[in-house]
C-alpha cells in the first residue's frame, strides 16, 4: 500500500490486488472517517463490480480501477444526481483531452463513438434527508487491447488512439477535475454543472431507438431532469419519462 499524498491531489491508497476498490473503501470508512477524496486503486481486481449487478472485466494492470469517498452532507438527497453528472464530467473532460468523440451515455457511462469506454458506479449512504457518504467507482479501459465479454460493447483509449498510458498519471488528473467539480458542487455552481452535462450527452440530438417494457421505439432526448430522469420524446410527440434501467439503447 503506498500513499503519494503530497504530489497527488487527493490521499491516495494503492493496491496490487483487491476484491473491489469500492467495497475496500467502504470497509475502511466503517470505523474512522477517511480524509474526504480519499481514492483507492488497484492493479486487479477479483470481484470488480459493475451495474445491475454485472462483474467488471478488466486485465490484471492495463486499466484505470479506483473509487473514491466524499462527504457532502449539504447536498440533499434528491439532489443526488449532481455527484453522477460532476463525475461523469470530470471523466469525460479528461478523455477529451487525448482524442474526440467521447460522450456521456445517461446516466453516468463514458462513450467513444458506440462504444464504452468507463463505467461509473455511485453508492450513496443518506441521513435524513441528506447523503452522508458517497463512494464512486469507477473502471476506465485505458490499455486492454482485448475485451472477452462482448457486453456492454467495450473499448480501450489504447484501441482508439494507439498509445499506452499510466493509469496512476491519469488518476491524478481525472481526481483534479473531480475536486474542481467538487468545489463548484460545495459553492452550489450547479448550474453550469447541469448545462455542461445535457452538452455532453451521447445522443444528445437526433432520433434513434430505444426500448421499454413496451417495446422498442424512436425518439429523442428532451432533457435530463435534476431527479436524473430521462425525458424522451417519441416519433408521435409523446413525452416518455424513464429511471435508470427502465429504458435500453439500442446501439
Ligand atoms: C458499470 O457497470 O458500468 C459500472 C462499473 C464500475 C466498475 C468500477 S471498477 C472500480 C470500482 N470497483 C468496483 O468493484 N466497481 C467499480
Amino acid at each position: 500500500m503506498t500513499h503519494f499524498p503530497e504530489t497527488f491531489p487527493v490521499p491516495l491508497i494503492r493496491l496490487a490486488e483487491t476484491d473491489s476498490t469500492s467495497l475496500y473503501l467502504r470497509n475502511r470508512c466503517h470505523g474512522q472517517e477517511l480524509k474526504e477524496g480519499t481514492t483507492v486503486t488497484a492493479d486487479f481486481q477479483t470481484s470488480g463490480r459493475g451495474q445491475r449487478g454485472n462483474s467488471w472485466e478488466s486485465e490484471k494492470g492495463r486499466n484505470l480501477l479506483f473509487s473514491f469517498v466524499l462527504y457532502p452532507s449539504f447536498l440533499e438527497a434528491r439532489r443526488q444526481f449532481l455527484l453522477s453528472q460532476m463525475t461523469s464530467l470530470a471523466i469525460k473532460e479528461e478523455l477529451d483531452t487525448y482524442a474526440e468523440g467521447f460522450s456521456v451515455k445517461w446516466p453516468n457511462d463514458i462513450y467513444w463513438q458506440n462504444q464504452k469506454i468507463c463505467g461509473i458506479l455511485i453508492e450513496n449512504e443518506l441521513m435524513g434527508s441528506t447523503i452522508s457518504q458517497s463512494i464512486a467507482g469507477i473502471g476506465i479501459n485505458l490499455n486492454q487491447d482485448v475485451f472477452h465479454s462482448p457486453a456492454p460493447n467495450p473499448v480501450s483509449l489504447k484501441q482508439i488512439t494507439g498509445e499506452t498510458y499510466d493509469p496512476v498519471a491519469v488518476l491524478g488528473k481525472v481526481m483534479q477535475r473531480v475536486r474542481e467539480y467538487y468545489s463548484q458542487l460545495q459553492k452550489e455552481e450547479t448550474a453550469s454543472i447541469t448545462a455542461r452535462y445535457q452538452d455532453a450527452l451521447f445522443r444528445k440530438e437526433g432520433m434513434y431507438r430505444y426500448k421499454d417494457a413496451t417495446g422498442t421505439f424512436l425518439a429523442r432526448i428532451v432533457e435530463v431532469e435534476p431527479s436524473g430522469q430521462l425525458i424522451l420524446q417519441d416519433e408521435a410527440g409523446e413525452k416518455r419519462r424513464y429511471v435508470f434501467k427502465e429504458v435500453q439503447y439500442i446501439l
